[in-house]
């Protein structure tokens, strides 16, 4: 018989009552556990959901309208910052991440605890965010035919990304722009889709380098430094009619492919996590509402793996007028194959109209779940269930000074040598930096917004110099030269100015377009802001002068090149002005190559490289170059 101990049989008798249960371990979940496979824990976490949950997850809110209850009630998938959508004018890293965090709470709480994904555009630098650095925009980016720097570019953009908590950007744009009366150009590398293919591996320094054994079209993001990025949009953008912006691209399906699809196909490879439908339609079809090319293209014989987002009220606007028919629109767009949808304010009517869709059977559970999948995908692969909440690692990263150097580089490859003009004295440029006088003139000379153009600070781009931090083209200038030159800065100098002060070794003229953003940039003449014709005549009418046009695209020009002594194309070079002083004294030597066609007229656009009857002002390609000064 085995003999008990009177202490042992009472320890046993409590714990038959249950007094002293051994700590029940916690439940053991398996889509939290990170040892498991990616498709283990996607397929564990989507056995759990409810059709709710899963159509929450298909839902992108901007954070004007969200709150954590919203996030946790309806499990929302993700949260955006429109163009300018920030948590307080001038906020700082902290006030962002402080924002972010919060919302991600509000997610973490809800039952399942899906954490959301955050989507900005920083889409040339963190270009929303005050201080942050504001690199090239893509234009010019095209121009430096430098795929390195871009990579370089990309990765301290994810850096500066993460410095205010988010983990999601909705770039890079790869537009093959063929109409620069498109008011988008400067979003595009190029003209020419060899370029834009190059330029993808933006992709790798958002994301990250790829690992050799990557699956073709899995989505990449490798680590807490980077982010997802989104390829943009899809297809084919840049080819509207006369460059209307969200119109009609009409070409065949050789001209889709060849021009427009080659990007997407360089982003997949690279795994980019997510590609947003682009507004425009394909020979009369929205592409919204295109399932030929979203899922039986791009999916199933392309392999993205990634998930496809719509663009800001895309799917509204599949009916004309847009949102005249919502539930057509649920309808079109989720059945194009589009799996997150950027709604982005009234989350209960799309949330109710996709639910009696699915329930009335108009939209098969499978195609919810092909959508909810690739949305986990991309969470489960960033990390986002092990890392949900932002810390302040990056704080000191945003407006670095070696992502400022970088910016600086970045503008001196991509300004674009027109005219060095021969005179008596030999070329124009390289400018001295001992001149006894020079006048700096125009209105884009002392101006970081001009210089900074649309998606910064604001949707559409502002005017001044006070409202983010960077180097204006004169204070470049102003560095740039020997303390004993003398520098007289006139934005708009008129004749009799100019009469009175004959005495200028040479003249700066600084022009170009105002800000703008999508359609509110579409032109029909492509002329430069006034006064800045009026100040080029009046100016390298009387002084040896530079002339630099800052603008998104080639614009009209020609009737005026006789009068300048140089013309350098800027186009939006951003915060880092002391680049455009780097080539203009020498210091550097103009590399920057045309990313697109300077047309002579407008009435000759559309004008591409490869045309019948080519006959540009300027051509594709065409740049001239500089030698660096020996210091003296
Ligand atoms: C805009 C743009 C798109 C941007 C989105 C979110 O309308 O078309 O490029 O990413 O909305 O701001």
């Amino acid at each position: 018989m085995v003999r008990v101990s009177a202490p042992l049989l009472g320890l046993l008798l409590l714990c038959c009552f249950g007094f002293l249960a051994p700590p029940a371990a916690a439940e053991y979940v398996k889509y939290r556990d990170p040892l498991q496979r990616l498709e283990v824990r996607i397929r564990d976490l989507m056995n759990r959901m409810t059709l709710a949950e899963k159509i929450g997850q298909m839902v992108q809110l901007d954070r004007a309208v969200v709150t954590p209850e919203i996030l946790r009630d309806y499990s929302i998938g993700s949260v955006l910052s429109g163009g300018g959508s920030v948590p307080l004018p001038k906020a700082t890293p902290e006030d962002w991440i402080n924002m972010v965090n919060g919302f991600q709470n509000g997610s973490l709480s809800s039952r399942l605890g899906i954490p959301m994904i955050y989507g900005i555009d920083a889409v040339h630098g963190h270009n929303n965010v005050y201080k942050a650095t504001i690199f090239p925009h893509n234009i010019g980016l095209g121009a430096t035919r430098d795929p390195d720097l871009v990579k370089r570019i990309g990765a301290a953009t994810a850096l500066e990304v993460r410095a205010t908590g988010i983990n999601y950007v909705f770039a890079p744009c790869i537009a093959v722009c063929r109409d620069p009366r498109w008011g988008r150009c400067y979003e595009s590398f190029s003209e020419d889709p060899g370029i834009v293919q190059q330029m993808t591996d933006i992709i790798l320094g958002l994301q990250g380098e790829i690992p050799e054994n990557s699956r073709k079209g899995v989505p990449f993001v490798g680590g807490q430094d980077k982010v997802a990025a989104c390829a943009k949009h899809f297809v084919g953008d840049g080819g509207t009619t006369r460059g209307i912006n969200e119109n009609n691209t009409v070409t065949d399906w050789h001209g889709l492919m060849s021009i427009h699809m080659p990007g997407y196909y360089q982003s997949i490879i690279k795994g980019v996590s997510t590609i947003m439908a682009s507004y425009s339609s394909w020979n009369g079809e929205k592409m919204h509402a295109n399932r030929d090319l979203i899922t039986n293209f791009l999916k199933n014989t392309l392999k993205f793996r990634g998930f496809v987002i719509s663009d800001w009220q895309g799917i509204d606007k599949i009916t004309d007028p847009p949102h005249s028919n919502y539930t057509y629109s649920v309808l079109a767009g989720v059945q194009a194959g589009i799996d997150m949808v950027m709604v982005p304010f009234n989350h209960t009517e799309f949330i109710d109209t996709l639910t009696g869709l699915v329930n009335g059977e108009f939209i098969p559970m499978s195609r919810i779940d092909d959508a909810v999948r690739r949305i986990l995908r991309v969470k489960f692969t960033m990390g986002l269930f092990e890392n949900p909440l932002s810390d302040q690692s990056f704080l000191d990263q945003l407006g670095s000074q070696a992502h400022r150097d970088l910016g600086r580089e970045a503008v001196r490859k991509s300004l674009v040598l027109l005219k060095n003009g021969e005179n008596a004295d030999g070329p124009v440029l390289p400018l001295s930096k001992k001149a006894p006088k020079i006048l700096v003139a125009g209105t884009h000379a002392n101006n970081l917004g001009y210089q900074c153009g649309g998606w910064t600070i604001t949707w559409q781009g502002l005017s001044g110099n006070n409202n983010t931090t960077g180097t204006t083209i004169l204070s470049a200038i102003a560095t740039a030269v020997d303390p004993s030159t003398e520098i007289v800065y006139r934005e708009n100098p008129d004749s009799n100015f100019m009469t009175s002060n004959n005495n200028f070794s040479y003249a700066v003229v600084v022009v170009g377009e105002l800000p703008y953003a999508e359609t509110a940039g579409d032109s029909r003449d492509l002329l430069i802001a006034e006064p800045g014709y009026n100040v080029i005549s009046t100016v390298c009418g009387r002084v040896k002068c530079v002339v630099i046009v800052v603008s998104g695209r080639p614009v009209v020009i020609a009737p005026y090149l006789d009068q300048m002594g140089a013309l350098v194309a800027a186009w939006l070079p951003g915060s880092e002005g002391n680049g455009v002083a780097d080539v203009l004294f020498g210091d550097y030597g103009f590399t920057g190559k045309l990313p697109r066609t300077w047309f002579k007229t407008v009435d000759q656009l559309p004008m591409n490289v490869g045309d019948a009857n080519y006959d540009p002002l300027f051509a594709f390609g065409f740049g001239l170059t500089t030698e660096p000064v020996q210091a003296n």
